[in-house]
């Protein structure tokens, strides 16, 4: 099973931005947690960033054929954008969003996710592990199937 993490804008400076918000660890610490949990499930993980919403957009077409799934933290781009939201319909391809912090939990425009309701769940709120909950939850639910 290959899985496809995409992070978006921003989330490369994990670590330093906002830790009261975000948290200490990197982005290249996170992806480390994330592998050995795909390593535990025994699955391909495929893991990207990008500040461009256009190269997003890419990235989300060529999950069709590539991926079984995919984990997505679309950063600010969830609260904006048409163009991943047309980009996850186009393909068709099972995903879970997620969010280090607890978007709801903060200022107005941020409560709201224009993927959300395209997703198959969507974790948010606890950090880094909220990858590792949407991880073990977007497999199951792929292996369900
Ligand atoms: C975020 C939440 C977004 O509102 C914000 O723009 C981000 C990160 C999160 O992981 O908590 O950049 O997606």
């Amino acid at each position: 099973m290959r899985i496809a993490v995409l992070n978006g804008p921003n989330l490369n400076l994990l670590g330093s931005r906002e830790p009261e918000v975000y948290g200490k660890a990197t982005l290249a610490e996170l992806e480390s947690l994330v592998r050995a949990e795909a390593g535990h499930l025994k699955v391909e993980l495929a893991w990207s960033q990008t500040n461009h919403e256009g190269a997003f957009v890419d990235l989300v077409q060529g999950l069709k054929g590539t991926a079984d799934g995919a984990l997505i933290n679309a950063a600010a781009f969830t609260h904006t954008s048409l163009a991943i939201r047309d980009a996850l319909l186009a393909v068709q391809v099972p995903f879970v969003e997620v969010h280090l912090s607890n978007i709801f939990a903060r200022e107005a425009e941020r409560r709201h996710s224009r993927l959300a309701d395209l997703a198959v769940g969507v974790v948010a709120g606890f950090g880094p592990e909220g990858y590792l909950l949407g991880l073990r939850g977007l497999v199951n639910r792929l292996r369900a199937r």
